[in-house]
């Protein structure tokens, strides 16, 4: 009898051919997201699941599966995931660190340009019909070149952004928990500032942090006040790394000068005081949504969901003491 195992979203056939060697897979294809009460249900029989960030992995959620051996999240983030109580009740979590890399870091750099030279912003007056002539003080931009760029959080995410900005001469100035390695500082040309220092001196700041209780509303009111009023606040890391309230306003004031963004508090049900905003470029999450990626992505998740079930460790372990072997 093959272990049963729930993917609670759609993906692509290769993924579910492949999870079909080793399991009994029921796929939720329709990709309607489960509300917690459906996961409960649909989980109660299954040893493994292949989930995504919709899917929220709480205590009385696994007290429901007593079944369940391995969670495998499709994202490096995991912060839909208990990892505490995964361990208490002995189940494997894992997420897909470094696929998404490259690709994360290219569409934060469309933000950064688009926000810079307000993009989405013009195109919307093009195709209103409201363009009526060249004039010279159209839609002046924050030049991207030779600017300083403000990266918190030189993780692997981080360190793609900062290598792509030596092609624009900029100087990249970095703050994180930790100071990075001089390796890694040599290759991304970045210096290590204080988080006051960053956020007074780039022209740009970027957010590639993990989100958790600590980095909740790294970004708020204070913080974008300590920023220049002509800089840019791009955010594709996590939903609640940033106050959006207090974003919004410090928009609306022109505390600050615009901002690109991937991801919300309360995805997807987003605060619809940005959609008013000219100086907002927004984005549904779609930072490693790449055909290429998005594959690689649920490729591995199943690699680790194949793992946890047959007695190997899985490559993206994330709670070792939930391993039974
Ligand atoms: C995912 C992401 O596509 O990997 C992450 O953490 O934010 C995205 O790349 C998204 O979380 C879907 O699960």
């Amino acid at each position: 009898m093959k272990p049963k195992v729930l993917v609670t979203r759609e993906v692509f056939d290769e993924v579910l051919e492949y999870l079909s060697q080793h399991f009994e897979v029921t796929s939720n294809q329709s990709d309607v997201p489960f509300n917690p009460e459906t996961l409960a249900v649909r989980l109660s029989d299954k040893q493994g699941a292949l989930i995504t960030l919709s899917d929220r992995i709480d205590e009385a959620l696994l007290a429901r599966c007593a079944k369940l051996k391995a969670v495998c999240n499709i994202a490096v983030g995991y912060n839909n995931i208990d990892l505490e109580a995964c361990t208490k009740a002995k189940v494997m979590a894992t997420n897909t660190p470094g696929v998404l890399d490259d690709t994360t870091g290219d569409f934060t750099w469309t933000l950064i340009l688009s926000t810079a030279r307000r993009l989405t912003e013009a195109e919307s007056y093009l195709r209103k019909g409201e363009w009526d002539g060249w004039k010279l003080k159209q839609f002046l931009g924050l030049d991207v070149h030779h600017a300083t760029l403000g990266i918190f959080g030189l993780g692997r995410i981080g360190q793609v952004v900062a290598r792509r900005a030596v092609g624009f001469e900029m100087n990249v100035i970095y703050h994180d928990v930790r100071r990075a390695a001089p390796e890694v500082e040599q290759v991304c040309r970045a210096g290590f500032v204080n988080k006051d220092e960053l956020l007074a001196q780039a022209d740009i700041v970027t957010l590639h942090v993990p989100y958790s209780s600590v980095t909740h509303h790294l970004i708020g009111k204070q913080e974008l006040e300590r920023m220049k009023p002509s800089a840019i606040l791009i955010n594709a890391s996590r939903g609640g790394v940033v106050d959006d309230a207090a974003l919004i306003s410090a928009l609306r004031s022109g505390t600050i000068a615009g901002a690109g963004l991937d991801v919300f508090e309360n995805e997807p049900k987003f605060n619809p005081g940005f959609l008013p905003l000219k100086n907002v470029v927004l984005a549904p999450h779609i930072a490693s949504s790449s055909k290429a990626t998005r594959l690689k992505m649920a490729m591995l998740a199943a690699q680790n969901l194949v793992a946890a079930l047959t007695g190997e460790k899985p490559p993206n372990l994330l709670n070792p003491a939930g391993n039974p072997h």
